[in-house]
């Protein structure tokens, strides 16, 4: 597995989200010797960057990974997020100072560590400046207890307020086939500020590997039988995407899954998915993405695909986005 920097941290080209160990997705198939197998195969496969979050549960799926990675810390970069879930009272996102002092503590329990590598806010709070949030994460820097800080769904202008206040390692965003969002304003900042951007839902939430069909086997709590691109016309028109996706697959012998991590990889140095999966065949299947090669016709097809039906997310989740 090759490696990227994201500002000045290495990780691994993919990572491992693991979300959907502890959370949204189906539950059937979810086992904690099966996840914590899927952890350990993706250390040994150099698959070293671990993506969690507090709100993952909440809690449990940090405490998830400190079991996994114990006797391994040194050998993983873990990145977390704070933001989502309020300990100071306060209902909604919560960025502020005193939120993040408790919030890094718990996670750094739950984690098994002494410190987090990449520490993000989850979601943009409009009720705490950006400078106040990333003073408070200097401070967590300068006490050792965070060693890089990043952003997830930040817009450009609240990027580069941050990053006058301290480096920002890292913005996570939703980029895929599917979702090209940060393509217009977010990535070029990111090119000319020096920080990496670390996909999330790169699968998009699974739909791009081809599986999904209908939403049938998805359980009723699943997360996804809200989301606007998998219900009704959306879902039908997208399934030409994926129709798309496998030509490709088909012609460089390749799973969907693998082509659309291969095509993100081709967008240029400092990018890093974390595709998320709770079991250890997808994983490996996933990191082989690294070993793919598509030819310029491919890639110039990859990004012509049809465009997607459907917001990315449903309406609330859609306000919490930074504009
Ligand atoms: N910053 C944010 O706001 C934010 C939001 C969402 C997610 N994330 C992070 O991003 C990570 C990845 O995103 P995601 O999990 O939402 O979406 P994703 O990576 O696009 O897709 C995950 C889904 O695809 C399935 N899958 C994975 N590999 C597959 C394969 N090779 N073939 C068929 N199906 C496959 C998984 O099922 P199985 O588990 O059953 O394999 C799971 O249902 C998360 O774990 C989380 O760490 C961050």
């Amino acid at each position: 597995m090759r490696s990227t920097s994201l500002g000045r941290l290495d990780v691994s080209r993919i990572g491992l989200g693991v979300m959907g160990m502890s959370a949204y997705y189906t539950g059937a198939g979810r086992d904690e010797a099966e996840s914590i197998r899927t952890i350990h195969r993706a250390v040994d496969l150099g698959v070293t960057h671990l993506d969690t979050a507090e709100v993952y549960g909440p809690y449990v799926n940090e405490g998830l990974v400190g079991r996994a990675i114990k006797g391994r810390r040194d050998d993983v970069v873990l990145a977390t997020k704070f933001g989502l879930v309020s300990h100071t009272g306060r209902p909604g996102p919560d960025s502020t100072p005193a939120n993040i002092r408790t919030a890094v503590d718990g996670s750094l329990r739950r984690l098994g560590t002494d410190r987090i590598d990449l520490y993000y806010q989850h979601r943009v709070d409009p009720r705490t400046p950006i400078e106040e949030t990333v003073g408070a994460l200097s401070e967590l820097v300068e006490a050792g207890k965070v060693l890089h800080i990043g952003l997830s769904e930040a817009a450009a202008a609240t990027i580069r307020r941050a990053h006058a206040v301290h480096p920002v390692a890292a913005v996570q965003s939703e980029y895929s086939l599917w979702a090209r969002d940060p393509e217009a304003e977010v990535l070029p900042t990111l090119r000319e500020l020096g920080i990496g951007l670390v996909p999330y839902s790169p699968l998009g939430h699974g739909f791009l590997a081809g599986d999904i069909g209908t939403l049938d086997g998805l359980d009723a709590t699943d997360w996804r039988r809200s989301n606007p691109r998998f219900t009704g016309d959306n879902l039908t028109r997208n399934l030409r995407i994926v129709d798309q996706v496998r030509e490709v697959a088909d012609e460089v012998e390749a799973t969907p899954a693998q082509v659309a991590l291969a095509w993100l990889l081709t967008r240029g140095d400092g990018i890093a998915p974390i595709p998320g999966t709770k079991r250890s065949d997808r994983l490996e299947e996933n990191s082989a993405a690294d070993g793919i090669r598509l030819t310029p016709g491919q890639i110039t097809r990859l990004n012509n695909l049809t465009p997607a039906s459907g917001e990315r997310h449903a309406e609330p989740d859609m306000a919490a986005i930074d504009q």
